[in-house]
């Protein structure tokens, strides 16, 4: 073969590559309102950044046929790039190509891309789209899946794991995303569950559409599978370079610090503003962590999930921080089962990588009740317990209004290991309200009393000022220092600036026990 023919076949086999499916496969990808795999990571990274590794690793399997249907790339694309110049790794599934399915040597690829981010120490992002374990390759692709989930354990808690869930994620294949830090989903494009809507209403005889099984807002705002519900692709992609801003590249690695000209010693007068002085009283977290953190830095996790609790990545004078806020305008901001997991999960991602907690404290416990009881609440909230009190980053709390019982613990005491505890003026620390707690201590003499209604008042009332205030915590060094609402921010600069060489190590052991 002469030099120009060898040229040539290239040429040929890289339009090959570009062709995948082919047209009509990719037009049908476009009707449903997908991108291609190629566009899909050109969009996620910074302009021509892209490297592709293996790209003609194909099928080797000639079982029912499939040496017919052999393509270069077995339908996942992969490779290195850069996001806001920092180096990544992807995998990207092509559904065109036998509906993305996952082969032996697809798996390959995905598992190379895999230990490529590992070795690097760089963030991992995987796109799915597909319709799971490559029938004709039978027990290869579940050996491939094996693979694929024990490299996303590996590198669990050394890298950022992203996944996208860019259209079908059936069967087995969930659990790959479900092992990942993140996960994304898209409005009408992904979908995700162990088994379709027609196995369960052959096994069931439920009656379910795909989107209402396994749709973005499914597991956005039930199942809390997914943490970002994007409106589309674009929005989806703009939210991962934005979420690996507040990252580092690794758990050995710092989040980079991005000045924003937001001043330290800006005054919050807002908090003041915000929180009502009745304390029963409703009124939304986010205005207060709007009001503190840097302008237009606070990105949202799991937003429509569990939401009496708030959790997400800020900035503090250019620092990244995570925020765990009780949410007054949802059962009270009360911890419930679903919260606990939630912010759990939140606080363990934070601490695997490197980015300091603050808590907003208002709550008036954990949720009561024979629903919660049944479920689990005792095992469930014991993890926002176990992660707080297992979190080497810096931790800071700032009570705002309530900070009672075993809640209080999870979310601010020094004793399970916050570094520095804040509290407002109003702030009220005890092992209850004083409304109960009046009841039961001073029962005898309400019962006696000539009055019970006005004598009930009066101890509510003594208990409320004696007890409850933050100078009997700050007395008894449980509470730094009582701030006041103005200097929220620049007290919580100061405090996470007093804490950045904070080293803590933990006992040597395999692992802990994690109650799950
Ligand atoms: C081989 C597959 C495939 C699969 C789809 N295709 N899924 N080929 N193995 N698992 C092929 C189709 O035959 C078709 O090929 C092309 O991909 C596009 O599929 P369509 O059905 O035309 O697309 P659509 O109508 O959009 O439906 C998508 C779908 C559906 C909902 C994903 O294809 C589907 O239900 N597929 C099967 C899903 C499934 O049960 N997978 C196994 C899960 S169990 P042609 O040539 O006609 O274009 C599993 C175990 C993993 O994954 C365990 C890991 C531990």
């Amino acid at each position: 073969m002469s030099r120009a023919h060898e040229l040539e076949r290239m040429k040929e086999m890289k339009e090959k590559l570009l062709e995948a499916g082919g047209d009509e496969k990719k037009e049908q990808q476009k009707k449903k309102g997908k991108m291609t795999s190629r566009d899909r990571i050109d969009s996620i990274l910074d302009k021509k950044s892209f490297i592709e590794s293996f790209p003609y690793i194909t099928s080797r399997s000639t079982d029912f046929g499939m040496e017919k249907h052999r393509f270069p790339g077995d339908g996942v694309v992969t490779g290195t790039g850069l996001i806001d110049g920092r180096q990544v790794c992807l995998s990207s599934q092509d559904f065109t190509v036998l509906g993305g399915s996952l082969g032996e040597q697809q798996a390959e690829r995905i598992n190379r891309a895999q230990n490529m981010a590992l070795k690097t120490r760089t963030p991992f992002i995987q796109i799915n789209d597909s319709g799971g374990a490559r029938i004709q390759e039978g027990v290869y692709s579940l050996d491939g899946y094996g693979k694929i989930f024990r490299s996303n354990i590996d590198a669990s808690g050394v890298i950022p794991q992203l996944s996208l869930i860019l259209g079908p994620c059936a069967g087995g294949a969930v659990y790959s995303p479900a092992l990942t830090d993140f996960v994304f989903m898209v409005e009408k494009v992904s979908q995700m569950y162990i088994t379709g809507p027609d196995v369960i209403k052959a096994v069931m005889g439920e009656e379910v559409t795909h989107e209402q099984l396994g749709g973005a807002s499914t597991h956005s705002k039930k199942s809390g599978n997914a943490h970002f519900h994007c409106k589309d692709e674009q929005e989806c992609f703009t939210l991962v370079r934005k979420l690996l801003s507040y990252l580092p590249s690794n758990n050995m690695e710092h989040p980079p610090l991005v000045e924003n000209g937001d001043s330290k010693s800006r005054k919050t007068p807002k908090v003041n503003e915000v929180i009502p002085e009745q304390n029963t009283k409703a009124y939304d977290v986010r205005d207060i962590i709007d009001e503190v953190f840097d302008k237009e830095t606070f990105l949202e996790v799991h937003k429509e999930y569990a939401p009496s609790i708030v959790v997400g990545f800020a900035r503090l004078a250019g620092r990244s921080v995570g925020i765990i806020a009780n949410q007054p305008k949802v059962l009270s901001g009360t911890l419930d089962i679903n919260s606990s997991d939630k912010a759990a999960r939140f606080v363990r991602v934070c601490d695997c990588f490197n980015v300091p907690v603050i808590s907003l404290v208002d709550i008036p416990g954990y949720m009561p009740g024979t629903v919660q009881e049944y479920d689990g609440i005792i095992r469930h909230g014991a993890k926002l317990l176990y992660a707080i009190g297992e979190a080497v980053v810096p931790k800071i709390s700032l009570i705002l209004r309530k900070a009672y019982g075993g809640a209080y613990i999870a979310m601010a005491a020094r004793s399970l290991g916050y570094d520095r505890v804040l509290a407002l003026p109003c702030a009220e620390i005890a092992v209850m309200g004083a409304q109960g707690a009046a009841n039961i201590i001073f029962r005898r003499e309400i019962a006696a009393s000539q009055n019970p209604g006005e004598t009930r008042n009066a101890k509510i009332q003594e208990f409320q000022e004696s007890s409850m205030n933050p100078y009997v915590s700050a007395a008894a060094g449980f509470v730094d220092d009582v701030i006041a609402p103005e200097d929220a921010r620049e007290e919580l600069i100061r405090s996470l600036e007093s804490l950045v060489t904070k080293h803590e190590s933990r006992i040597e052991r395999k692992h802990g026990n994690f109650p799950v």
